[in-house]
């Protein structure tokens, strides 16, 4: 049992196979936060928290005139609340029936059972009986009778906790939830960085870090969903951590709306951190005997730098959070016609890109937006579901069973949330999109959003999507989102219920996609938002990939799949290779870069096929072949970040199998110059005294000029040539060298195999 609890001194310990994790319930009843980190004992280390009279820090009335030294406003506490003495952030915030914000919670009991709980209508990371544990305890606020559950799974092998907390009104008036954060953590020092990812659409999850100085720093969403502009995950770490070093901790929120994580330095140096639903939206009435479920978030700790923490938020995602038949089953190579045609095709030109792509080794294609209703540009259509059967020339059906005799499997993009003005279901429903009744809504794309919120709304897409996939044979679905949320406003709520508004809607969504998943489980779900702008660990217990951006320019993506590898495993990060000049950016790039960073990702293309040359066109069948040759090692694989895209010459990353059989590292020169200094990268994974053999992929080296290939052979470094072994000591110790570029974005992969 990863759960031990001593009674006596109400002592609760969390052990996974590297970490522990500590706290207390003491004599007033405050659950106090005591450890965590590195793996320790289960011993009372209670002792390291030290009580001092703190002037302006004021003390609970139940420890009396005479102990000036007990605290709320500087003691490390497992889940704060707002209004009684603890002036930080904090977790919960009542509003109590006569108005006033307090609560103050106590000590009520605890229970542990084997298995990982669940949450009803949220995703939450799920285990076998045998692989977690789950503890609760019990905190009420006397006063109201207010009840809060802490949920903590222990997931022992993977080195995650998660947390989630359920609320239950057990007082006779009603309450507001004002904040309900899914977790609050303590340090009782300082002294630590966070690292966090921003974006914009187009150049998601950028990688900052900060230091936590005074003050409170916070990262999160009010547009509705979880965003391209903060992603709902980060690290706290230590000064010197890097990716091999250091005390690291990760906090994945598993939610795809409105978030806040916070963090503050505090008087006294100590830092706190609260995550949980964003509050600006949110004010949730709990009726007496109503509960609430908080989100859940999932925590990794590492004494061994960032990676450690990327590969057990990895290894988990995977594992315990997708699901169902596309999880570990191999997905296909696709091709979606978006930036092959936009909004301008035929059923025609579709089945020849289909065709074509076929005879290359593409397994899937992926009609994209514009094949239904009024729907040439995105002025309008958006929520009328039905094949626009002029534009594609015969049926959807017809199109699909076309496409799948080419054999190639079919899949479709939607927008289940969205809703044009220029729509039939706009004209017959206008109460159904979000606006406030009276005010003018922005839009954005041109375009509204259905008002998932309401279950007649979710009843009816659930419908429409049901007889597409009922009549077409879909093994895909493309389930994007093209604009944030504002106008906040459901007319199915009253004026008291508008703050339960935003989290309402992501309710509405899950429930949407648990009922179409549940029906449909041959279907491959890939969840978009604009590219990644819904890229969180919530979306993935329904999609178990995400376009990863609408960026598809190789050299741009190395820096977005780089962030969204802190946190994500390359089986969830949708990327293709795309056609130049980029559409995004005109940026040229050989074809073999282009494949190489797709090949960190989903794998698929997304230009038109007909207009390759020949020799492209080989390049493609090779591509795929190496691209299905490597698919365990790139889905599955330990995954290490080398070199960063802030390197001045190259982004290098490896994918290394989990018994240090084989590698692959992939490199892209993203700067050439002449005469430069070699770029040598630490391999890791291996095994120190096995020998290894490297095979570098030439693909490209036919688009070559003779003389560059010459040269190529002539400075290959030792090692790739007539197949010398060398010992996983050196590759890992002394370093492997990348090749030198022969063009620009000269991009390698490197298959490092025992012999
Ligand atoms: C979003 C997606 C794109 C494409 C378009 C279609 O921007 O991210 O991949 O599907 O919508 O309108």
């Amino acid at each position: 049992m990863s759960i031990l609890v001593d009674e006596r001194k109400k002592v609760f310990t969390l052990h996974t196979k590297n970490t522990t994790y500590q706290m207390k319930a003491d004599s007033l009843g405050t659950l106090l936060h005591i450890y965590y980190g590195e793996r320790t004992d289960d011993s009372d280390k209670s002792y390291i928290i030290r009580f001092s009279d703190r002037g302006f820090s004021g003390n609970p009335y139940e420890v009396g005139k005479e102990n000036k030294m007990y605290s709320l406003d500087v003691l490390p506490q497992e889940y704060s609340c707002y209004g009684t003495g603890d002036y930080r952030i904090s977790a919960l915030k009542v509003q109590n029936e006569d108005g006033s914000c307090a609560a103050a919670l106590r000590y009520k009991g605890y229970q542990v059972s084997g298995g990982k709980y669940s949450i009803n209508g949220l995703p939450a990371v799920y285990a076998d009986e045998n692989e977690a544990d789950t503890l609760e305890i019990l905190l009420e606020d006397p006063d109201s009778k207010v009840e809060v559950h802490l949920l903590y799974g222990v997931l022992e092998e993977n080195d995650i906790i998660t947390r989630a907390v359920k609320i239950i009104n057990q007082g006779k008036a009603g309450i507001v939830l004002q904040k309900a954060a899914s977790m609050n953590l303590d340090w009782i020092n300082g002294g630590y960085e966070w690292i966090t990812f921003y974006g914009r659409h187009v150049m998601e999850r950028n990688v900052q870090r900060s230091e936590l100085d005074h003050g409170i720093h916070a990262i999160g969403s009010v547009r509705g969903t979880s965003s391209h502009h903060y992603n709902p995950f980060a690290i706290v770490c230590e000064k010197n951590a890097d990716e091999e070093k250091g005390s690291c901790y990760g906090f994945s929120f598993l939610y795809s709306g409105e978030f806040l994580m916070e963090a503050e330095k505090d008087q006294v140096n100590q830092t706190r951190l609260v995550c949980g639903i964003h509050p600006d939206n949110f004010a949730w009435n709990l009726q007496p005997g109503e509960e609430f479920d908080t989100p859940e978030v999932m925590m990794t700790y590492s004494a061994e730098g960032l990676g450690v923490i990327s590969r057990n938020l990895h290894k988990t995602i995977r594992k315990n959070i997708c699901r169902g038949e596309w999880k570990e089953r191999r997905r296909p190579v696709l091709i979606n016609n978006w930036e092959a045609t936009y909004f301008n095709f035929t059923g025609e030109q579709l089945v020849d890109i289909a065709k074509n792509a076929s005879e290359l080794g593409v397994e899937l294609f992926v009609l994209d937006d514009g094949w239904f209703g009024k729907r040439d540009d995105d002025d309008s259509g958006l929520g009328d579901w039905f094949p626009n059967e002029k534009k594609l020339g015969c049926t959807l059906k017809e199109l699909a069973e076309n496409i799948v005799g080419c054999g190639m499997q079919f899949g479709l993009w939607f927008e289940p949330e969205g809703i044009s003005e220029d729509s039939d279901l706009y004209r017959e429903h206008p109460d159904w999109a979000v606006v406030i009744p009276g005010r003018k809504p922005a839009l954005s794309r041109n375009q509204l959003v259905l008002d998932f919120s309401r279950k007649d709304v979710q009843d009816y897409i659930i419908g429409r999507m049901t007889a597409i996939f009922e009549e077409t044979p879909i093994t895909y679905v493309k389930w994007d989102f093209n604009r944030s949320i504002c106008d906040k406003f459901s007319t199915a709520l009253n004026a008291q219920s508008q703050g339960e508004f935003a989290h309402r809607y992501v309710l509405g969504l899950y429930r949407v996609l648990e009922t179409l998943i549940t029906k449909f489980p041959h279907i491959l779900f890939e969840g978009c938002s604009g590219g990644g702008g819904r890229f969180d660990a919530g979306m993935l217990y329904y999609t178990p990939q995400i376009w990863c951006s609408d960026d598809t320019d190789a050299i741009e993506r190395l820096t977005i799949q780089y962030g969204t590898s802190f946190g994500y495993p390359v089986s969830t990060m949708g990327a293709h290779v795309s056609a130049v000049p980029n559409h995004q950016t005109g940026r040229i790039t050989p074809f073999s870069a282009r494949s190489c960073v797709a090949m960190a990702g989903t794998f698929g293309y997304e230009l038109n096929v007909t207009k390759l040359s020949e020799e492209e066109k080989e390049q493609v069948k090779k591509q795929i072949c190496r691209f299905k040759e490597y698919y365990d090692l790139i889905q599955y694989g330990e995954y290490y970040r080398l070199l960063p895209p802030s390197d001045r010459q190259c982004t290098v990353w490896e994918m290394a199998d989990q018994e240090g059989r084989e590698a692959l590292v992939s490199a892209v020169y993203h700067h050439v110059g002449t005469n430069e200094e070699p770029v040598i990268v630490k391999v890791q994974g291996l095994k120190a005294e096995t020998y290894y053999q490297m095979h570098l992929n030439m693909d490209g080296m036919e688009t070559m000029q003779d003389r560059d290939q010459e040269r190529l052979v002539k400075c290959l470094p030792y090692g790739y040539k007539n197949g010398e072994a060398i010992t996983g000591a050196a590759l890992q110790q002394c370093g492997l060298v990348i090749p030198e570029p022969m063009e620009e974005y000269q991009a390698w992969q490197i298959h490092i195999v025992e012999v």
